[in-house]
């Protein structure tokens, strides 16, 4: 493999000059992709899983060299396979470089172990949300890759701090959160730990931008972040009122879809407050929170789901009833949807 440039700590943007370079790189890399990004920085991805192959696909479509590991040796032809169609698809929308998608199978290497990755200036761990495995393989990366090589986790719950604790050079380990499909979604949640240095804070905001994200950054580091949070809020309020007889599942979605589906786009909560009267919302949180589910356990629904294997649209056994062409009708709407959701961010909610 050729030298690499390295992405990492001591690279980072010099003090306050964050916002001006964020804009810049990603403006540029998103229309021309003759930016920092062309540079070919290497990253490393450890878990090649339904989310590292994602954010593979997002990485090589905006110009880096990608380096991927995973112990499951059949995820490296998967991740391949994943790439082809979504850069495929990427180049139909016209969404980034053409350049960059021509050129995408010269950036893609596989790793036999984790010692290939002692290149990569960001290494992104994505195995399963598990802090022991997280943990063993972080401490594996630490006796591979020099101190400044930045080392994130796409956990989607795991506060930071635990993940770090104990660590050498616990300043370069920070919380790095993705969506999927993430070469479309502009979605990407930056978590610093109570140790995570501000270099590696700037570098990864720039490198976010780059890779055409808006970053949301948090100011502490809590368990499931913003975005999960919300979500997971209402999922239990949504099982609450399935299980309390209130509605059925398919109601309830619709209701959903209408309703919320309608602006959250554009609004977020706050934003929907504004343009449609704050004091109401006061009056209705008087008597509606306390009835609200406030339950700790997973909700008994969820679990006999979980106990019947119901994976989903991924083995067609869900909420819903799906036939192989229906799931997959299901899957490739759902990319399709992406693609139109990003047309309308664009044009109504402009990176900021
Ligand atoms: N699924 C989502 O929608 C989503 C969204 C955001 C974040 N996340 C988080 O991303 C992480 C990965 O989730 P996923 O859904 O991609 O999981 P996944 O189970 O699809 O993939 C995990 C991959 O890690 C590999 N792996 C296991 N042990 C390994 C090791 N020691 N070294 C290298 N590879 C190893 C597995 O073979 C598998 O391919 C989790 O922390 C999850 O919470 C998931």
């Amino acid at each position: 493999m050729p030298a690499p440039k390295r992405l990492d700590a001591a690279n980072a943007a010099p003090k306050n000059s964050i916002s001006m370079t964020t804009k810049r790189m990603g403006r540029k890399v998103a229309k021309s992709g003759k930016d920092e990004a062309s540079s070919k920085q290497r990253v490393g991805i450890i878990g090649l899983g339904l989310m590292g192959q994602g954010i593979a696909a997002c990485l090589l479509a905006y110009g880096y060299e990608v380096v991927g590991f995973d112990t499951d040796r059949r995820k490296h032809t998967a991740t391949t396979r994943h790439v082809t169609v979504a850069l495929a698809e990427l180049k139909k929308q016209k969404l980034v470089e053409a350049g960059f998608l021509k050129s995408w199978k010269s950036r893609l290497h596989t790793a036999s172990s984790l010692a290939d990755l002692a290149s990569c200036g960001l290494i992104i761990e994505c195995v399963r949300e598990d802090l022991e495995l997280k943990c063993s393989i972080f401490a594996e990366l630490e006796a591979i890759v020099p101190r400044k090589t930045i080392i994130a986790s796409n956990t989607s719950s795991l506060p930071v701090s635990l993940l770090q604790a104990g660590r050498i050079a616990p300043g370069r380990y920070i919380g790095m959160h993705w969506g999927e499909p993430a070469q479309i979604m502009r979605y990407l949640e930056i978590i610093p730990g109570k140790q995570t240095s501000k270099t590696t804070l700037q570098a990864c905001l720039r490198f976010g931008v780059s890779c055409g994200k808006e970053p949301a950054v948090l100011k502490q580091d809590i368990r499931g972040f913003l975005s999960n949070r919300l979500m997971y809020a209402m999922l239990r309020e949504a099982c609450h009122l399935v299980e309390s007889g209130v509605a059925d599942v398919e109601t309830v979605d619709q209701s959903f879809r209408n309703d919320i589906g309608w602006w959250a786009l554009l609004a977020g909560p706050f934003r929907w407050m504004d343009l449609t009267g704050i004091p109401a919302y006061a009056a209705v949180m008087e008597g509606l929170l306390p009835e609200l589910s406030t339950g700790t356990a997973v909700p008994a629904m969820m679990q006999r789901m979980v106990k019947r294997k119901a994976f989903g649209i991924a083995n067609q056994k869900g909420f819903y009833p799906y036939t192989k062409a229906t799931a997959a009708k299901w899957e490739k709407d759902w990319v399709q949807f992406t693609y139109d959701i990003r047309k309308l961010a664009e044009r109504y909610t402009p990176k900021s």
